[in-house]
């Protein structure tokens, strides 16, 4: 019975009519309980297609995903491997505190409103509760998308650049967290191109071109 998320050999191959982008060429990966893992690379490396496949969300051509507790990667439940998408995908009718009261309840929290004003707080966004996306600023719906997945203190937690928006001093604050989580035992992977994010890690792995380097 495996306690890491796992992906290994994974190839994936997008394509569009004729077109061919060689996304991922054999790469392997785990995250451990309680370890952040920093997955870094350029732009078009290959970062978000690793994640997508772990999260079941884009299925690879070869190789495998292993998920503690699930036969199949996308029927992980969110507080099995909650996520962070590099575009948030934050719901634009909801209010910040009610998109992070909505992955409370479907994880079954008792009180799911007061669980994502608390995830709020940690994230300094308690004062943003009853603002739409569309009225707060990206770094601050950014936040709350790391809000909803943190709230239900998943076993994974799978976090797609969540800094790209944030100034120093907030990227400080957010790596806290995310540290804390840790702590807690959780298991982070982040993508980033971001220094801090680097150093705050446990791990660094680099992808180059759909290949992992040392
Ligand atoms: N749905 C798709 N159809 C065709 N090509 C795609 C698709 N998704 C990604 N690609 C291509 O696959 C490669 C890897 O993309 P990916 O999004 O994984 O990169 P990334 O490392 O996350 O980049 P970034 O740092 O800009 O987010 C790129 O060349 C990209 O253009
Ligand atoms: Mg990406």
């Amino acid at each position: 019975m495996t306690t890491a998320l796992r992906a290994s050999r994974l190839e994936k191959t997008h394509r569009r009519g004729g077109e061919q982008v060689h996304a991922l060429r054999g790469v392997g990966i785990e995250v451990e309980a309680g370890r952040l893992v920093a997955l870094i690379g350029r732009s078009g490396s290959g970062k978000t297609t690793l994640l997508n496949c772990l999260l079941g969300w884009e299925r690879p051509d070869r190789g495998e995903v292993e998920v503690p507790g699930v036969r199949d990667p996308a029927a992980a439940p969110w507080t099995t491997v909650a996520v962070v998408p590099q575009r948030f995908g934050l719901l634009d009718e909801l209010g910040l505190a009610d998109n992070v009261a909505l992955a409370a309840r479907l994880a079954g929290l008792p009180r799911p409103r007061e669980a994502a004003v608390e995830a709020l707080g940690e994230l300094r966004l308690a004062h943003l509760a009853d603002r739409l996306p569309g009225e707060v600023s990206l770094g601050e719906q950014q936040r709350t998308a790391l809000a909803r997945a943190l709230v239900v203190r998943p076993a994974f937690l799978v976090a797609d650049e969540p800094t790209g928006q944030l100034d120093e001093e907030l990227t400080g604050h957010v790596l806290t967290r995310l540290r804390v989580a840790c702590a807690a035992g959780t298991g982070v992977l982040v993508a980033s191109h971001d220094p801090a994010v680097v150093a705050a890690a446990d791990r660094v792995v680099r992808l180059e071109d759909g290949r992992l380097v040392d």
